[in-house]
């Protein structure tokens, strides 16, 4: 269900990292939301380098318990010494599909995926099959982005021009092989999955960064996408000078700050609870 398109390389591993302690914050409060308290189990959808492993494993402590998942062998790796280095003694990794989640007791009690349903090409199939996973009453929770919301022109002139004329390249690839909008489709997604947003836990969010853990975010992130591009004969190799892109960024003023691309963060319920469960 995925055809996921970006690079498995130590490169991009190191990227995963840089960008995690961007949004670490944003994914923390929709973690919490969620419901990711002592004690809980958590299942993360596409661990990557492991960042969201790890802050679920810090907040649900060790008596709570998450299983990541992901397809990628050596994301894997990466993830489980990371975890290990730091000490958790609460996580466990799979390599396995995330529409193919593992069962656990009668279910988890949140699932989280970050910057993995945009990169689905049926995000309705699944959420309904992460769903299944999730206890009655538990929750499913996705932080993902919007890739064209949140830069502002007035915040830095010169590295949002930059980024607007290269994202405008890369955009008709990006667009045919990502849901690169997700965003305001969140809502419905969960609710044509099957699951309960009566809460409604939907928020679109604009980290203002410092220019110098922008560029984690901001060139990183098109330099990533650049080859799907190529690919496409939208650009030539070479044709984007990622260098002066870089120049630009880092000469920022000194403590130049500015907002990036929009996060959204959207939680669910799976309907049901314990309680009506027991009394079936
Ligand atoms: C952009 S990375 C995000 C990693 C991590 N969630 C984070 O935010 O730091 C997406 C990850 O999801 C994994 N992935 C994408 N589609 C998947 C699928 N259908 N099943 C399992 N893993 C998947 C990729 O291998 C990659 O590790």
């Amino acid at each position: 269900m995925s055809d996921y398109p970006l690079e498995s390389t130590e490169r991009e591993r190191d990227r995963l990292e840089r960008q995690a302690r961007v949004l670490r914050p944003l994914t923390e409060r929709l973690l919490r939301r969620a419901g990711a308290e002592p004690g809980a189990s958590v299942l993360d959808l596409g661990t990557g380098a492991g960042d969201v492993a790890m802050l679920a494993a810090e907040l649900v402590g060790p008596t709570g318990r998450v299983v990541s998942l992901d397809r990628d062998a050596g994301n894997l790796q990466r993830a489980h010494e990371r975890g290990e280095r730091a000490g958790y003694t609460n996580l466990s990794f799979l390599e396995r599909d995330i529409a193919d989640p593992p069962r656990l007791g009668e279910g988890f009690d949140v699932a989280v995926g970050r910057y993995v349903l945009m990169y689905q090409t049926d995000p309705v199939a699944v959420v309904r099959a992460i769903a299944r996973a999730v206890r009655p009453g538990g929750a499913v929770a996705f932080h993902e982005i919007s890739l064209y919301e949140g830069m502002r022109d007035d915040a830095w002139p010169a590295s949002t021009r930059l980024f607007v004329e290269t994202m405008a390249k890369l955009s008709p690839s990006l667009r045919r092989r990502i849901q690169a909008n997700i965003a305001p489709r969140l809502p419905s997604i969960f609710v044509d999955a099957g699951l309960d947003v009566a809460d409604w836990g939907f928020e679109l969010s604009s980290p203002l960064v410092h220019a110098a853990d922008a560029i984690p975010v901001g060139v990183d992130l098109m330099r990533t996408f650049e080859p799907l591009a190529i690919a496409d004969g939208a650009i030539a190799a070479g044709e984007i000078d990622w260098d002066a892109q870089e120049r630009v960024w880092r000469e920022s003023p000194p403590h130049g700050a500015l907002t990036l691309p929009a996060s959204v963060l959207g939680w669910a319920r799976v309907p049901g609870s314990k309680g009506d469960d027991r009394d079936a």
